[in-house]
């Protein structure tokens, strides 16, 4: 038996509640949101799909957190997205409020869930979470990885025109302009990337690759849903399977890397007690001043989160 809940059901809870259903991984998905009635909605709308899609999840909508007692796992989207000409980093003074008080509420109800953020500014978010939980980091993190490999896989997919299923990749770094895709460790099935593609290329597709969410705004005047809710459900699946998956996730670094305590991508096992074990790779030199200067990034946005000192 197991229960998850998604908090924020908007275009990213929503798509994660629904594609997870269609995984029928869980017996139970609750959908929280501040505007109960569309929570209630959503959830109705994909439990009446079950028939259907043949899953047996069940879900309920809500704006009560009594109902989320006892979850296993909880998935974290309320906030604000950006907006054409925002950067993530600029939904901070709203953003970062709304994930306090999220996770104490959640915290109230289940004494040991796994908390996966997406809320953006996103490393700085899943920092905000682990603190306001008590929990260990190990049970704190947060999705970004998946949904930026996941575009660097695409777009290599169809340069290469081979199919985005053979395409495996790492990605590290923070969830910005400054995220760190890896050629060096990037294959397409077992063949290294670079073997396949000029680099002038590649370096094009990195560079789309950094800037791949605000492509999207700038197409939807909101940012993305589809791949982001379907790179949380991945997680979530993951954790409940026991699979020991490995996925770039947004994770407490504590030294590795030669940095200091915060949260930042790298690659991760993901298994039943959620961060099983962070993986060092040997970084060349250019590759960790890359991942410094992100790094470096995430700290100016976690200096302004703890001056504004929330409780
Ligand atoms: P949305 O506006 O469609 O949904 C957000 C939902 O949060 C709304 O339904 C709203 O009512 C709810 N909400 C606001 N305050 C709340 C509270 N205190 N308690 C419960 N619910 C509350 O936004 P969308 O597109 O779903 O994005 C959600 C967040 O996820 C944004 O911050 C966005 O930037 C982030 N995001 C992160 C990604 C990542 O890779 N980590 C990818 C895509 C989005
Ligand atoms: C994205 O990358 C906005 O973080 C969100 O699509």
């Amino acid at each position: 038996m197991s229960k998850v809940t998604v908090v924020g059901a908007g275009n990213v809870g929503a798509t994660v509640a629904n594609v997870l259903a269609r995984y029928d991984v869980t017996n139970e998905i609750v959908l929280l949101d501040i505007q109960g009635n569309m929570a209630k909605g959503k959830a109705l709308d994909t439990w009446e799909q079950a028939p259907i899609e043949y899953f047996s999840t069940k879900l309920t909508g809500t704006d009560d957190y009594k109902k989320t007692a006892n979850s296993d796992i909880v998935v974290i989207t309320a906030g604000v997205p950006r907006k054409p000409g925002m950067s993530r980093d600029d939904l901070i003074s709203t953003n970062a409020k709304i994930v306090v008080s999220v996770t104490k509420s959640i915290m109230e109800y289940s004494e040991n869930p796994i908390i996966i953020i997406v809320s953006n500014p996103l490393d700085v978010m899943t920092y905000a979470a682990w603190k306001a939980s008590g929990l260990p980091a190990s049970r704190v993190f947060g999705m970004a990885g998946i949904l930026d490999t996941g575009r660097y896989r695409a777009f290599l997919a169809e340069a290469l025109k081979v199919s985005p299923k053979d395409i495996q990749a790492v990605l590290m770094g923070g969830h910005g302009d400054t995220m760190v895709p890896l050629p060096r460790f990037t294959t397409v099935a077992g063949i290294p990337v670079k073997d396949l593609i000029d680099s002038k290329k590649l370096n094009a597709i990195i560079n789309r690759t950094k800037k791949g969410g605000g492509e999207l705004v700038k197409l939807m005047g909101t940012s993305a849903w589809y791949a982001p809710g379907a790179a949380a459900a991945q997680m979530v699946t993951t954790i409940l399977r026991d699979e020991r998956r490995i996925f770039p996730c947004c994770v407490q670094i504590n030294r590795q890397y030669g940095l200091k305590k915060m949260y930042l991508g790298a690659p991760t096992v993901l298994g039943r007690n959620g961060v099983e074990k962070i993986i060092e790779l040997k970084l060349n030199k250019s590759e960790l001043k890359a991942l410094h200067k992100s790094a470096e990034a995430v700290s100016k946005v976690l200096d302004g989160f703890k001056k504004m000192k929330i409780q």
